[in-house]
């Protein structure tokens, strides 16, 4: 990272999903950039500790709990992100959950619904809701969903997460379509590979060990040629270039997906 970048200063940034993982990296990143940041998560104890890790750095951050998946918890939390660090500038969806590698042909629809429920529902509400708090605010912000390089190629063992990240990529542009009169942009980042705690279930599945199973795709995509990068991403990688699209630098960008991957072509 470029040393003393300070785009965000006097900015009010929310993240989902912020309590660890990339959603953690994006927030370290826009307040060591000047925001103030609110940490929103399901999961308190690692929301609280990454405010505790940036305020323990100088910078500005608070906790809200939020469970994407009720739209009254995503109201809930703008309202109260709001009252504390004012209207919001950047909204960045950012929390998502994987599935069990089950089949298309063998997935329920519960375990359909519930990743659809956070993956989709839950990331179109958070959005569509800090966009009505830009409007309510004459605010002309930017939004930035997290959907995934799995989102562009069609997979079978994980149909469920790949569909969803594709819904993804397909109401971010329709959201940018729709905010573009009121001079909101609205772009998604596509991560490739990042050893998190998303592939917690697909190890546990595999009979792995934790964090066995990033090192051993990458190394697989490595071996043939399906990686032109080769190596793992970064929570870093991934909020630089979000970063990036919420800022001034991108400002004739909207209605995009910038993959963040390496170069990767996987298929699985
Ligand atoms: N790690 C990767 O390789 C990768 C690749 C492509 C896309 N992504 C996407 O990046 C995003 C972040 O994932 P990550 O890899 O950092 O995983 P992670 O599991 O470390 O982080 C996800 C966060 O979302 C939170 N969360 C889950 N359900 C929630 C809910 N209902 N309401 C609020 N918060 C909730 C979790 O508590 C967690 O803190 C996800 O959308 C994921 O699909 C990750």
């Amino acid at each position: 990272m470029e040393e003393n970048l300070k785009r965000f200063v006097g900015q009010h940034v929310i993240v989902t999903g912020a309590g660890s993982g990339i959603g953690a990296g994006i927030a370290h990143r826009f307040t060591s950039e000047g925001a103030r940041v609110t940490v929103a998560d399901i999961n308190q104890e690692g929301g609280m500790n990454v405010v505790k890790e940036i305020t323990g750095k100088g910078g500005t951050a608070q906790y809200q709990t939020v469970d994407v998946s009720k739209e009254d918890s995503i109201l809930e939390l703008v309202k109260k992100a709001q009252e504390t660090f004012g209207a919001i500038d950047v909204a960045v969806s950012n929390a998502g959950i994987s599935e069990t590698q089950a089949s298309c042909l063998e997935i329920s629809g519960a375990e359909w619904d519930r990743i659809y429920g956070v993956n989709v529902r839950g990331s179109f509400m958070f959005c569509r809701a800090c966009a009505n708090n830009m409007m309510d605010n004459d605010v002309k912000g930017s939004i930035i969903t997290i959907s995934s390089t799995m989102g562009r190629t069609p997979k079978n063992m994980t149909g469920a997460y790949a569909s969803s990240k594709s819904a993804v990529i397909m109401f971010t542009k329709s959201l940018a379509k729709a905010l573009a009169p009121m001079g909101i942009r609205v772009n998604s980042v596509a991560p490739g590979m990042v050893a998190t705690n998303l592939y917690r279930p697909v190890e546990t599945e595999m009979m792995m060990e934790r964090d066995e199973f990033v090192p051993w795709i990458i190394e697989q995509c490595i071996t043939s040629g399906q990686l032109l990068i080769p190596r793992v991403g970064t929570p870093e990688d991934m909020a630089a270039t979000v970063a990036f699209l919420a800022s001034k630098d991108a400002a004739y960008i909207t209605a995009q997906c910038l993959s963040v991957d390496g170069g990767m072509d996987w298929s699985w």
